[in-house]
């Protein structure tokens, strides 16, 4: 009988960088994302500088960001956030070497934490729209992604989609709600995020194969359990 077991991985850096990397063609692009999800913000520019501005904290911008700091720029300009925190919600900007601008995303992280989740097939109701007063009637609603693939296929399966707050004042185009509130106290579950899960059966296609990627570990019989951590595991796939 094993006594140990070994997983070993195939570590697709390359495949796990077109997942979670977020580009902007537009230059100035505005969205939600889920904390404590690592993710890579791209910036096509060679020496790029990134500049950090924090609605939290409403101090001036900045290239330090925190001490201990979990952003980190690749060689190709891109940013990486490893484990990003709902505080860490502002605007990034990404110049290149000769101080002109190339991108800035406004990024809205949503707690992970108080993430609403809610099975379709169970009959369970996902946040309802509200109106606030903050000042005028603003709509807060949640915007949802598309469903995600089926997780399997020739058999029942399950597939999620993932939802942010979004607040609407009327006519005007919708924005992420930390986006919108800044350092406003709103301490309200509507504010949360979403997941949604749902039944599903698809046919096999060759496209269907995936990859789970996981670290090095050895799980010893005398423990009992052991804790699996994903390298650069996201809730968005
Ligand atoms: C990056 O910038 C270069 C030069 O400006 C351009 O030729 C190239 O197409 C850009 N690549 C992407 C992926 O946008
Ligand atoms: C909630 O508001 C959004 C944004 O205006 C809208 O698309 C959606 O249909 C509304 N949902 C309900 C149940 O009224």
């Amino acid at each position: 009988m094993l006594t140990t077991l070994w997983l070993l991985l195939s570590f697709a850096v390359s495949v796990l960088r077109s997942h979670f990397s977020i580009s902007c063609p537009n230059r100035h692009c505005q969205l939600a994302l889920l904390s404590n999800n690592d993710i890579f913000l791209h910036c096509n520019a060679s020496g790029a500088q990134w500049q950090f501005f924090f609605l939290s904290v409403k101090t001036t911008w900045t290239n330090n960001p925190f001490s201990n700091s979990n952003v980190e720029t690749m060689p190709d300009g891109s940013l990486l956030i490893r484990n990003p925190l709902p505080l860490q919600t502002g605007f990034y900007n990404c110049q290149d070497k000769d101080g002109k601008k190339v991108v800035q995303y406004e990024i809205d992280f949503q707690d992970i934490e108080t993430i609403h989740i809610t099975h379709k097939g169970l009959g369970q109701e996902p946040l309802q729209n509200e109106t606030l007063s903050l000042g005028g009637k603003e709509l807060i609603f949640t915007h949802w992604e598309p469903w995600q693939d089926c997780n399997r296929c020739g058999e029942p399966g399950e597939r999620k989609r993932l939802g942010y707050c979004y607040i609407e004042e009327p006519l005007e185009t919708p924005m992420p709600c930390w986006l919108y509130l800044g350092d406003v106290n709103l301490w309200s579950s509507r504010t949360w995020p979403e997941m949604q899960v749902e039944a599903c059966h698809v046919q096999c296609t060759s496209s269907n194969v995936d990859y789970v990627t996981f670290d090095n570990f050895k799980l010893n019989e005398k423990l009992g359990s052991a804790w699996l951590t994903c390298p650069l595991g996201s809730i968005y796939k």
